[in-house]
């Protein structure tokens, strides 16, 4: 090769380096994996909490290949100073089995149907167990807990990424062989081989915790295999925030969906939760406690749930309900959809001229 030749090929392979270079490092957080687009059926189990089922079709997307860690939730709060939701409140939920013997003591408040659920001053997401726990040892490795549904959005934003839909979660979760409850090909919450694959409880919880699975509480984000998308840690450790809102009653505050269980829920749903991949719950945006973490998407998506709405459903609703009815219902599908009157459309469209004269 002359020289000439070489240094042109060099520029334009830096050229391509540099143009390649933006678009990855705009992205923050966890790798990512590319989920190929596909349909499939989700839901289906009563003891996980969705005992319908719905056929969904998504596009590509790409997902966190584990949930977001602590190193890396670390990052977001020196760039920005943000603050979480547990910080602002000054206290969070802990199990009581993971505190140490001097804050079970001090901390008296706990949830009455759920005594081992323990209000504890000062537990965020730096001090998981309370003032007397770091996270020596557990940066690179844990999952950022006491996340919010507002933390885990403004993290997703600040990656260059979003939360993922419901769908795009468990579609993720499933692995390749889209038909198992389970991130692993068949029809047992053991692994293939017998062996435990996800982080949960067994034993009679909260009595008795035989960690027959390696781990008392949450564990490491890769402690056990990915499953065939190489995606880890969905099914258990820690519950994930999506971006779907959970179905409610109106009058209730506003909900969002929790997907995989965590380290506390069951193989059969004697207690607690049933853990799958179809495992779902509702809280409130600024509920977090020691069992809830998150992971990102990226891509268009929308996980079947940004379809346009159904303009004669929607004529008939305004019809019966007025204009509080479309918007309750486009709020419900997650929808950013604006509702306007003639009247308020008519002054849009005025100021949209005016502005465009100023031009
Ligand atoms: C946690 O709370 C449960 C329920 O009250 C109780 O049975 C259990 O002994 C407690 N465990 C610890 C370690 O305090």
């Amino acid at each position: 090769m002359q020289l000439s030749e070489l240094l042109v090929w060099l520029s334009f392979s830096l050229l391509l380096a540099a143009w390649a270079e933006p678009v990855k490092a705009k992205r923050k957080g966890p790798a990512q994996r590319k989920i190929p687009g596909r349909s499939f059926t989700m839901g289906g189990d009563e003891l996980s909490g969705a005992p319908g089922t719905k056929q969904v079709s998504l596009e590509a997307y790409s997902i966190d290949e584990t949930p977001v860690t602590n190193a890396q939730f670390r990052e977001f709060v020196k760039e920005t100073k943000y603050r979480t939701d547990a910080e602002k409140y000054g206290w969070s939920f802990v199990l009581n089995s993971s505190l140490s013997k001097e804050v079970l003591a001090e901390s008296e408040q706990h949830i009455q149907d759920a005594p081992q659920w323990v209000a504890v001053l000062n537990a965020w997401w730096r001090h998981p167990e309370g003032r007397d726990s770091s996270l020596k040892d557990r940066w690179k490795d844990y999952p950022a807990v006491h996340m919010s549904w507002n933390d885990a959005t403004a993290f997703c934003k600040w990656a260059g990424k979003r939360l993922p839909t419901e769908a795009e979660w468990e579609n993720a979760a499933r692995g390749k062989k889209k038909e198992s409850l389970y991130p692993w090909e068949g029809k047992d919450f053991l692994g293939p081989d017998g062996r435990w694959m996800m982080n949960i409880w067994q034993g009679l919880f909260p009595f008795e915790n035989l960690a027959e699975d390696g781990y008392h509480g949450i564990s490491p984000v890769k402690a056990f295999p990915a499953n065939s998308y190489g995606v880890f840690s969905t099914v258990g450790n820690v519950w994930e925030w999506t971006s779907d809102p959970f179905p409610g009653r109106p009058d209730e505050e506003e909900k969002w969906i929790l997907k995989g269980g965590s380290f506390l829920d069951s193989a059969t749903g004697d207690f607690n939760h049933k853990a799958t991949v179809v495992t779902r719950m509702g809280n409130t945006a600024d509920s977090g406690s020691y069992n809830t973490g998150f992971r990102c998407a990226s891509g268009k998506g929308g996980g079947g749930r940004k379809r346009p709405p159904d303009q004669k459903m929607l004529e008939k609703l305004a019809e019966e309900g007025g204009i509080e009815a479309v918007q309750e219902y486009l709020k419900s599908t997650g929808s950013n959809a604006q509702v306007f009157t003639p009247s308020e459309l008519q002054k849009k469209r005025d100021k949209l001229k005016e502005s465009m004269e100023e031009l």
